[in-house]
């Protein structure tokens, strides 16, 4: 096995940066292939909670070379500041890898994203106002300034000049949010970041992954978001902008599709979303309650309370389609532990008929009503169990059904945030 893709089967925040964490010891490189600092990973080593946004998760391995792909944009000043914060915590950065083709998240951006949300109203998709989409925009409307060309004072300050003319336009003139850029001082500041991770960046990071592949090292590829937040794949236009599912590591790692081995769909035991958009299971009253108090269910980047509802089987098998899952690791088992019975949605029911297939037209999925089926839940606290037998059986059949539903095998159950609550099978 050469190459494993982590993908987040659900609305992301399914726990990829425990399960990353944890593979990482045993890869050889870690690579981010899309989004950006919208994602926040928290890994939890003994006493310390670290957050990460845009560094690979691999980072706490010394011997992990982690890679910022051409797919992911980036943020400098939030890259030095995560920068700054592992230093402090004695964390070296000497293995990261920055792709010189990933595009630059500009002020503008984040101007621009604040300002669509907030004309939005109603409608607002409820992003994490980090510049993600706008920057996307500009990466496809070959306006995008890419790590390259912060190394360019003449090529930076055209492109400077042309963005900045047309985001305030746009934004003053159909916004109506007052903003002013100072040209000179943003080149100076983004050539300033650019000297800064310099160190970092190399030419053509699809080059270095692949040598990799050829030496027959192990890679793991990191997958930020989930699948139904993906451009084409999610619940458009409630999703973020770009491909989070597996296809999206070999565009954003630039790799090719058959250096692909294993598929690890990361599915929380439970489903939550943030921000707007249709979420069928979701639990608006007290058992929605219970489940983000008990699996902190607040934004690693945001802070902003998670929406959590039942398992969504249907969801599942759309993730396990797109993804072509090899394996699945299920998280946060342990949210679970207490309640008496659990749901898990197996169909939808849309105009009196049973539907299993993911209703990819909004107006359909927002018809739709969840099927659920009901299991009988258990006492006990999972939390400590270190072997599948250990669980309450319960449990076992609970995770059983998922692993049908998903047509795929449990390769991991984790039970709680430490390294050490995991359950390997
Ligand atoms: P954006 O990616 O900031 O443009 O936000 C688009 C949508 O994706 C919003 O609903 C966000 O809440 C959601 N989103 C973006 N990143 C994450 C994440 O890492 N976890 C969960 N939701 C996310």
């Amino acid at each position: 096995m050469s190459v494993t893709v982590i993908v987040g089967t659900q609305w992301g925040d399914e726990g990829k940066g425990k399960i990353t964490d944890l593979l990482a010891q045993d890869m050889d490189m870690v690579v981010r292939y899309q989004g950006g600092n919208n994602a926040g990973h928290t890994v939890v080593i003994g006493e310390e909670v670290f957050k990460l946004h845009l560094i690979p998760s691999g980072i706490f391995f010394p011997k992990v070379t982690c890679v910022i792909g051409n797919g992911v944009v980036i943020d400098p000043a939030v890259l030095l500041e995560e920068k700054a914060s592992l230093e402090g915590k004695k964390c070296s950065l000497d293995n990261l890898r920055i792709s010189s083709q990933a595009h630059v998240i500009m002020p503008y951006h984040k101007d621009l994203d604040a300002a669509q949300e907030k004309k939005a109203e109603a409608g607002r998709i409820g992003t994490t106002c980090r510049g993600i989409g706008p920057c996307y925009v500009d990466k496809y409307s070959r306006y995008g300034i890419r790590i390259c060309d912060l190394y360019h004072t003449d090529i930076l300050r055209a492109k400077l000049e042309w963005n900045i003319e047309e985001k305030t336009f746009i934004i003053n003139n159909y916004y109506k949010s007052l903003v002013s850029y100072d040209l000179d001082k943003m080149l100076g500041d983004y050539t300033g970041y650019g000297k800064a991770i310099k160190q970092y960046v190399v030419e053509e990071s699809s080059a270095l992954v692949n040598d990799s592949i050829k030496q027959g090292k192990r890679i793991l590829m990191e997958g930020a978001q989930g699948t139904m937040l993906d451009i084409d794949h999610g619940t458009y236009p409630f999703v973020t902008s770009s491909n989070p599912v597996s296809g999206g590591a070999c565009v954003g790692a630039g790799i090719p599709p058959k250096a692909v081995d294993e598929v690890l769909g990361v599915v929380k035991a439970y489903v939550t979303r943030v921000g707007g958009g249709p979420f069928p299971t979701e639990e608006t009253g007290a058992i929605g309650e219970e489940l983000r108090e008990k699996g902190h269910e607040y934004g690693a980047t945001t802070g902003r309370p998670r929406r959590c509802g039942w398992f969504d089987g249907v969801v599942m098998k759309h993730a396990s389609k797109i993804n072509g899952l090899t394996g699945l690791a299920v998280t946060k088992l342990d949210v679970l532990d207490g309640f008496k019975k659990i749901k898990i949605c197996v169909a939808y029911k849309h105009k009196g008929r049973e539907i299993q297939a993911f209703p990819t037209d909004l107006e359909r999925l927002n018809q739709c009503e969840p099927v659920y089926i009901e299991m009988p839940g258990w006492e006990q606290t999972t939390c400590k169990a270190k072997k599948f037998d250990e669980l309450p059986q319960n449990a076992r059949n609970y995770l059983a059904k998922l692993s049908e539903v998903a047509e795929a095998k449990i390769s991991m159950v984790s039970v709680g945030p430490e390294r050490t609550q995991i359950i390997k099978l």
